[in-house]
């Protein structure tokens, strides 16, 4: 059928109302006229696929990657740049309203630049006798070859063409491939590889050396490591203090985009920050800025993660002003009177958001909360009770640190009433 796009829905793709319910076609802007398809029906509306663009919208640009449209990432690469900003900040303007939050100051978006990001993961799948590295196509297990992404840091983007020689080589067969820039080398985990036998291991190794890799890991099915080579103990800095950065462990985005967060949280403490709860802390991306401030207890569930921070806790001396202690906050959150003995809170759960944790912090009395997260809704839902409990949302900062992707990330201060 033919139809205007009216909108770009939230996870980027543009729509147009058929029978009044909206009709999705993925790579679309407001105002294209297209030829579109229907593919599958679902009861929030139509997922279509665009069979031709007829006249382009007003906010189609030309996307600058040679992969769009194949590969399945950077579904706004086509939008023009203030139609992508004012996009993404309506995505944070809806969840605030449909939570009826009014934040007193609204700051103009961070961005993160293209060629930043520090991890990706890759898929690697045989096809007759050529070994394909790439990514998955929208919606499909289908892997499409890439040479070059413009997220990438040089140092990921230049692995590219060496993995998929390494991998015709090996008897690879199929599976995931995570990289990681770290400061001192890429960490490279590769899945799909029985590595048993003496010879494959040995040209693994050469490998590592080869591209200077700091490690290089075996990936199981269910997501476990096996570091293979280790060079050196691949090393990231939060707040200029080195941490051994454990194989899959979370690590924000992009160096960029951490130091972004950072400043953001950090620039709310003031003198009166003496004991700060950071909970979901990772590996310390904040908690060691953070001391500076004052003492930290820093919360975690991921034993990988709080085994790093307590041991670049320990080696950096800093026993004295932080504490890494595991915790599922999901099935015990910091009760309110445990909290209550902190002069602030700073809380970065996963998109889930941490509904009964903000609930506990929403009753402790602490003057200063401060929300960081990766997505609008469970941001606002639980950003929401904090005001409920008598916090007052004093401004929302919003972060664009995966450029080209309908993802937005905030960080919300809140203070308590009269504080
Ligand atoms: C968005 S990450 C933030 C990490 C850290 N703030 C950073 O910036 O590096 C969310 C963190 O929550 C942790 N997490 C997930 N589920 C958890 C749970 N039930 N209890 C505690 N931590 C959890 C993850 O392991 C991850 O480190």
């Amino acid at each position: 059928m033919e139809l205007t796009v009216e909108e770009i829905g939230g996870r980027g793709d543009g729509y147009a109302k058929v029978d009044g319910r909206p009709l999705f076609v993925p790579l679309t802007v407001p105002g294209d006229r297209v030829k579109a398809r229907v593919v599958s029906e679902a009861a929030a509306g139509f997922r279509g696929e665009l069979v031709e663009l007829l006249s382009p919208g007003p906010a189609r640009a030309e996307p600058p990657c040679p992969h769009f449209g194949a590969c399945g990432g950077c579904a706004l690469q086509m939008l023009e740049e203030q139609a992508y900003l004012a996009w993404k900040e309506a995505q944070v303007d809806k969840a605030l309203s449909h939570a009826a939050l009014s934040p007193l100051e609204r700051l103009p978006m961070i961005r993160t630049p293209p060629r930043s990001r520090r991890r990706v993961s890759l898929a690697a799948q045989r096809r007759g006798r050529e070994i394909i590295v790439g990514y998955r196509q929208r919606l499909s297990h289908r892997v499409v070859p890439i040479e070059s992404c413009l997220l990438l840091q040089p140092a990921l983007e230049d692995l590219l063409a060496p993995l998929a020689d390494l991998l015709r080589e090996t008897g690879f067969a199929a599976g995931g491939i995570v990289a990681t820039a770290c400061e001192n080398g890429v960490d490279l985990a590769l899945g799909g590889l029985e590595a048993s036998d003496l010879e494959l291991r040995e040209r693994l190794a050469a490998f590592a050396e080869a591209q200077d890799l700091a490690r290089l890991s075996l990936l199981d099915e269910e997501g476990g490591y096996e570091p293979l080579v280790v060079r050196r103990p691949p090393q990231v800095n939060f707040g200029g203090v080195p941490v051994a950065v454990p194989p899959g462990v979370f690590l924000q985005a992009s160096k960029a985009g951490e130091e972004a967060l950072t400043a953001a949280i950090t620039s709310e403490l003031g003198g009166d920050a003496h004991r700060i709860a950071e909970l979901f802390c990772g590996a310390g991306s904040f908690t060691f800025p953070l001391s500076r401030f004052g003492w930290v207890d820093a919360f975690e569930a991921d034993d990988a993660a709080l085994e790093a921070l307590d041991g670049a806790v320990r080696t950096n001396g800093l026993a004295g002003r932080i504490t890494a202690q595991r915790r599922d906050l999901y099935r015990q959150p910091l009760r309110a009177s445990e909290l209550a003995a902190y002069s602030a809170v700073v809380f970065d759960p996963p998109r889930a958001g941490a509904k009964d944790q903000a609930a506990q912090i929403a009753q402790s009395g602490v003057p200063l909360v401060v929300a960081v997260s990766c997505n609008p809704a469970t941001f606002a839902r639980d950003v929401r009770l904090l005001v409920d409990g008598g916090y007052r949302l004093v401004k929302v900062a919003t972060l664009d640190q995966f450029p080209w992707s309908p993802h937005v990330e905030l960080v919300g201060v809140l203070r308590l009433s009269g504080n």
